[in-house]
């Protein structure tokens, strides 16, 4: 059955990139999360989306300026102002521990498109080890090159390039660089090219799924799953195509 993949969390409702958002992903029944990874200035894998921190934080500025201590001083919750519940940017090694006890999917995307993070892979591949999350953690990036590394250092963790236009056969594309999957951006993946994808045993997993007729398109080609910020949604769609 199609799995969901909660984008940020579950940031339909929650502040993104946020342990609350992660938390609540799983009391929705997603069956994984999806999260963004940066360093900050001290070398601490952190996971936020934006390289600037002035749209989801109280900070201003670039991430990668400010050491971990002082990005845990900003409130991460401001695009949800009405929570009670104060909220951090959480580390990678924070959510980790967290997903040790349950058995949530994670797909940890690098955002090292603007700014290279020299050594983020070293360090995510680390951590995933240590918290012994290898058979169930996707790592995708827009920066192939980046993955493709991944790779070469794990071969047990699953690679999916993030796709955000109509490249031709994709699922060519994900085998030749060893990736078991890639993700596109739906409006670029036609029902032709995922039954493609997945007759070739390559897994697809398109982003971000909001509108129900997209989502139920994706359930009924049995689509390997998707990412969407509302796991409610989505969830209560695809207990209607389980009947
Ligand atoms: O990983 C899928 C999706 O998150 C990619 O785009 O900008 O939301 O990180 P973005
Ligand atoms: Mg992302």
């Amino acid at each position: 059955m199609t799995e969901v993949i909660a984008h940020r969390g579950y940031s339909a409702k929650f502040p993104e990139n946020t342990m609350i958002a992660f938390h609540e992903a799983e009391y929705a029944n997603a069956d994984g999360i999806e999260l963004d990874v940066q360093l900050s200035k001290d070398g601490e894998v952190v996971v936020i989306h934006d390289e600037k921190l002035n749209r989801t934080t109280s900070g201003k500025g670039y991430v990668k300026d400010f050491t971990l201590q002082e990005l845990k001083k900003l409130d991460a919750g401001v695009l949800f102002p009405n929570l009670s519940e104060k909220q951090t940017i959480p580390t990678l090694e924070e959510v980790f521990a967290w997903l040790a006890t349950n058995t949530l999917i994670c797909n940890v995307e690098l955002k090292n498109g603007v700014f290279r993070y020299e050594g983020m892979e070293e360090k995510v591949i680390k951590l995933i080890r240590q918290y012994d999350l290898s058979k169930r953690t996707i790592i995708s990036s827009f920066n192939h090159y980046s993955i493709v590394h991944c790779y070469r250092l794990a071969p047990e963790v699953e690679i999916a390039p993030l796709l955000s236009e109509g490249l031709y056969m994709p699922w060519i594309y994900a085998a030749s660089i060893r990736a078991k999957g890639f993700h596109p951006r739906y409006s670029a993946v036609p029902n032709e090219v995922i039954s493609l994808s997945l007759e070739s045993g390559i897994a697809v997993r398109p982003y971000t799924v909001n509108k129900e007729v997209e989502m139920e398109r994706l359930f009924q080609i049995n689509c390997t799953a998707f990412i969407t910020d509302d796991p409610t949604i989505a969830v209560k769609l695809r207990d209607k195509y389980k009947k």
